[in-house]
């Protein structure tokens, strides 16, 4: 089917086409976890700079938990949404306080730090510690409604776990490479209305949306 011929195509896409960024070259715990907190709502390139500054300034969970708040801001000044950096403090001093600094190995366990919710615990799980978990952002949810030509809204969770479980399904060994294969092609080839470069894409051949012509209306956001 569909689906299960995607990962191979996606990691060989990958290994040729991956943007070379920081966070990928070493991705230790914590760096895949601050990376992701900031690319929540920021675009890579506008995260490199931040990313470099505030892994000197606060290289461990540990300057982390103990950073004063002054100083936690201005590392994030221009970024925006400040409470991301206040929750991931928060998160920092949980894993001090309840897992000896050590930030766990377990999605579940990721998933109670405070900050941290499906995809942000996936993406950390796979990435740093190859976790068969999956990690579906905005992008990953474009392309799969596109490949498989879903009009579902994905604004509804039913429709997300839904697409949660069909890539669990088919996660393969490198399974932080291949979340990342996703957000990458998303990012980067598969984009939104106006822009998508279809004829870069490796997974053309497969994609239903492109078949018929109609990649532009797909993903469906319906606000309730
Ligand atoms: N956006 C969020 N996380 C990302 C990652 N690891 N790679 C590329 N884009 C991303």
């Amino acid at each position: 089917e569909i689906l299960q011929q995607i990962p191979e195509k996606l990691l060989k896409w990958y290994d040729q086409n991956a943007r070379i960024l920081p966070w990928r070259e070493n991705p230790q715990p914590y760096r895949v976890w601050v990376s992701e907190i900031m690319l929540q709502q920021t675009r890579v390139e506008a995260v490199k700079p931040y990313f470099e500054r505030f892994l000197k300034a606060l290289p461990t969970v540990e300057d982390l938990a103990q950073a004063p708040e002054e100083q936690l801001l201005k590392l994030w000044e221009g970024l925006g949404y400040y409470n991301r950096v206040r929750n991931l403090q928060r998160g920092a001093r949980a894993v001090m306080a309840e897992h000896g600094g050590v930030i766990p190995a377990s999605f579940e366990a990721l998933k109670k730090l405070p900050g941290i919710g499906d995809y942000t615990a996936g993406a950390i799980g796979s990435i740093a510690f190859q976790i068969p978990v999956p990690a579906v952002d905005g992008n990953v949810l474009r392309v799969i409604s596109r490949v498989l030509y879903r009009r579902d809204n994905i604004l509804d969770a039913k429709v997300k776990r839904r697409i949660e479980g069909e890539i669990k399904e088919i996660l393969p060994e490198r399974t932080g490479d291949f979340n990342q294969s996703l957000m990458e092609l998303g990012a980067t080839v598969c984009l939104p209305n106006g822009a998508p470069k279809c004829n870069e894409c490796p997974l053309q051949e497969l994609c239903r949306a492109h078949l018929v012509g109609d990649e532009e209306s797909l993903p469906v956001k319906t606000k309730a």
